[in-house]
């Protein structure tokens, strides 16, 4: 038996324990597993398949990142080819990847994605291809599963900068926005300002109207707390208003969202006439070792996923249903993305405990 994995999409803090759990279960089956690197690139001669060993996976756990690099560019299916104008247009790579998977001599595929690599996986199955997906994202929003690796780590760098940005907003009497990641999902801002105790917390699944986040500013600074902290999601958005993005996108490559703590924090300003300050928090929450939260669920997920492929699993994908790992269709999965159900009792409990999120 000869296995190959892959870690596509946005890196996320745990996509180390996977590869190593996985590989480690493969090769104590007397399986032999190859590293698909970049993606699918790898697979589309844009990149290297590399034999992973015992050696290879050695002291990688605790890291952050993926030893088999990854590409959130590069979807077989809509492939970008640069034209001699510098235009882009896509063409379709996926018989190819297919093909070269077949000369590798690759029985079975490990594909650790989010929902854009996951459904690339479910097509390839479609066609023919035998892989049993793994889901990853910081943002939490894949279905089926209670939630993905990289996720707790992502609320806890969220966590301590909100921390710290408590001291200096209430030295300085300020409002502080900070952004955080999520895409269209509410998750991190939600649990980071829940459990970091922000006093507004704006999340796409709730529209916000900049006169009611003020109100809560003023009420609390009428009550002597003379700052606030903001915590919203890169994918906020006010009642009838549109979601934030920053730049262009490149083709075979997701809009950027984001950019949108700072006009809030400038709204904010203006209309309270307190002093405000914005900050990102970007890129950091992707980054750094993984929680032991994170590294036992990707240890768990990697071991699920060989069983998965001995299991003939093939278009699942591991999911937590605690307190069990079980394989979900993808499917069944990617029908409809995970969102913030704005009447689940962590919503509740922050309006409860006097949060407002800005309706
Ligand atoms: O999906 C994970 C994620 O980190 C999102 O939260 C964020 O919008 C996006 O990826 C950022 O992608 P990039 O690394 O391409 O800027």
């Amino acid at each position: 038996m000869r296995i190959a994995i892959s870690t596509g999409g946005g890196d996320a803090p745990g996509l180390n324990a996977v590869i190593r759990a996985a590989v480690l279960s493969a090769i104590n089956r007397g399986w032999e597993v190859l590293g698909v690197r970049r993606g699918f690139a790898g697979l589309l001669g844009e990149d290297e398949v590399v034999p992973l060993t015992k050696e290879s996976v050695r002291g990688i756990a605790h890291m952050g990142g993926t030893i088999l690099r990854t590409t959130n560019r590069g979807n077989p299916f809509h492939y970008p080819v640069k034209r001699a104008d510098g235009t882009y247009s896509e063409i379709d790579r996926s018989d190819e990847l297919i093909e070269n998977a077949r000369r590798f001599g690759i029985d079975a595929l490990i594909s650790i994605g989010g929902d854009g690599s996951l459904e690339i996986a479910q097509r390839l199955c479609d066609k023919g291809m035998r892989i049993v997906g793994v889901p990853k994202t910081i943002d939490n929003d894949v279905s089926g599963t209670i939630t993905t690796f990289g996720f707790d780590t992502a609320v806890n760098t969220a966590l301590e900068a909100i921390d710290k940005l408590h001291t200096t907003a209430e030295s300085h009497s300020r409002v502080i926005v900070m952004e955080v990641m999520g895409r269209h999902a509410g998750f991190i801002a939600l649990h980071s300002g829940l459990a970091g105790t922000a006093d507004v917390i704006l999340i796409p699944e709730i529209p916000y109207d900049i006169e009611k986040v003020c109100e809560k500013v003023m009420a609390r600074d009428r009550a002597g707390r003379h700052f606030s902290i903001v915590v919203c999601a890169e994918g906020a958005f006010p009642k009838g208003g549109e979601i934030s993005t920053m730049g262009l996108s490149l083709p075979g490559q997701a809009h950027r969202v984001g950019g949108i703590c700072d006009s809030i924090a400038r709204q904010i300003g203006d209309i309270t006439g307190k002093e405000t300050r914005s900050l990102v928090l970007g890129h950091l929450q992707r980054g750094g070792q993984p929680t032991g939260y994170d590294r036992l669920l990707a240890t768990r997920f990697g071991g699920a996923a060989v069983r998965g492929i001995e299991l003939e699993k093939w278009a699942h994908m591991v999911a937590l249903q605690s307190p069990h790992v079980v394989y979900v269709p993808l499917v069944e999965a990617l029908r409809e993305p995970k969102r913030v159900d704005p009447d689940h009792d962590v919503v509740r409990t922050a309006r409860e405990t006097g949060i407002s999120f800005g309706d």
